[in-house]
Formats: structure tokens, sequence, C-alpha cells
């Protein structure tokens, strides 16, 4: 068992790793990977996460496609320039190619409740924790993972791109594999700056 100091530094030690060696993912690290994410808590444990993996070159190449169109789409609307949005989708549609694994985290609607504000941020809250488990067990595999927000923006061509049930909601992108950079660590805030300690001399 490892110590609590080691834990700790496991925990500092997860990066968002982007750049990955071409070497496949063997299913059953995979697997071992989606079991962990599965042990994140939830609201009401109505446990709303689901995953579509992915790993078949001509699926990541027919999602990458129906994001990137989207994403044109999306930056011609707002005015953006030609060389851009071209610039734009080649850089993701590398990404989506080079990464061995992308993982599509969902939240299915069937098990959130969405009546109230509060209900429904609670399945979002409740599909992201999963989300940084499932990161945190690449990490312990020796994987490196990159949380990517794309899937949000277009979530009915990345369905449609996956035959994804209708009440599964794309909410993110997991790219997984291993990794070929090693980045600096991303500067933190000053702990100090985030916390307040409260005590009761109003
Ligand atoms: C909700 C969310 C969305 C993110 N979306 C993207 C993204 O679209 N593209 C990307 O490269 N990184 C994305 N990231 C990763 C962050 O950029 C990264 O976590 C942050 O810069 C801190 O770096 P670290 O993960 O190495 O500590 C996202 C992270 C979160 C939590």
């Amino acid at each position: 068992m490892p110590t609590k100091q080691e834990l700790h530094t496991f925990l500092r030690t997860r990066r968002s790793i982007r750049r990955f060696r071409p070497d496949s993912v063997p299913e059953a690290v995979i697997e071992e990977i989606l079991a962990t994410a599965t042990f994140a808590p939830s609201a009401h444990n109505r446990q709303p996460w689901r995953f579509a993996v992915v790993t078949e070159p001509v699926v990541k190449t027919r999602l990458g496609q129906a994001v990137t169109g989207k994403m044109r789409a999306d930056m011609q609307a707002d005015g953006a320039n030609q060389s851009d949005i071209e610039k734009r989708a080649a850089t993701s549609l590398r990404r989506m190619d080079e990464a061995p694994v992308v993982i599509v985290l969902c939240r299915d609607k069937t098990d959130v409740r969405v009546d109230t504000v509060e209900e429904a941020a609670m399945g979002i809250q409740s599909t992201a924790a999963a989300g940084l488990q499932l990161l945190l067990a690449a990490h312990a595999e020796g994987l490196g993972g990159n949380w990517v927000c794309w899937a949000l923006y277009a979530q009915e061509e990345t369905r449609d791109a996956l035959n994804l049930p209708e009440t599964w909601e794309p909410q993110a992108f997991y790219f997984l594999g291993y990794p070929d950079e090693m980045p600096e660590m991303k500067n933190r805030k000053d702990l100090k700056s985030v916390i307040l300690t409260v005590d009761d001399g109003r």
C-alpha cells in the first residue's frame, strides 16, 4: 500500500498529456480504467456516467470529421477568418488521430433528474467526477490523458457519428495513450488565495 505522501505525490503529478506514442492500449487496461472511474461519487448514487470507447482509426476519423464540421460552422457563424478555421480544424483532427484511445463521457438523461436547475447540475457534477477519476486511473496505469471539452459544442454530431443512444448526452472527450511528452506542472494559484477559513468572528 502506498504511503499517504506517495498518494499525494501521485495525485499531484497527473498532467494533461496531449502527445502520445502510437502504441495501442490493451483492452484490459481500458476496462480497468473505466471500472475505477465508476467508483466516483454521484448524486443520489444514480451513476449517470456512460462511456463510449473509440479506438478504431476509421471511427475516430468519423468522429473528428463530425466534430470539426460543427467547429467550422460555429467559427464561420462567429465571423472567424477561413485560415484560422482551417488551422483549428486541422489541429483538432490531428489530435483525435494521434490519440490511441478516445473516450466519450456522457450523462445519461434517464439517470438524472432535470426538473430543477440544481438536480441537473448534480447530474453534470456526478458525470464530471467520473471524468476526473478516469484521468487519475489512467495516470495509475502509466497512461497520459487530456480532458477535451469539444463534445459539449457538438453533442448531436458526436451522438450521430458514434450511434450513441438518444439519452446519452456527450459531456467530454478523454484522449488517452502512452505519453510522448512530460509537460511541466501548470501554474497553481497560491493556496491561500483559494481558501477562506471561516471563523465566528463576524
Ligand atoms: C472541463 C475541462 C475542459 C477542458 N477542455 C480542454 C480542451 O478542450 N482542450 C485541451 O487541450 N485541454 C482541456 N482541458 C485541460 C486543461 O487545459 C488542463 O487541465 C489545465 O490547463 C491544467 O493543466 P493540467 O491538467 O496539466 O494540470 C480541460 C479541462 C477541464 C477540466
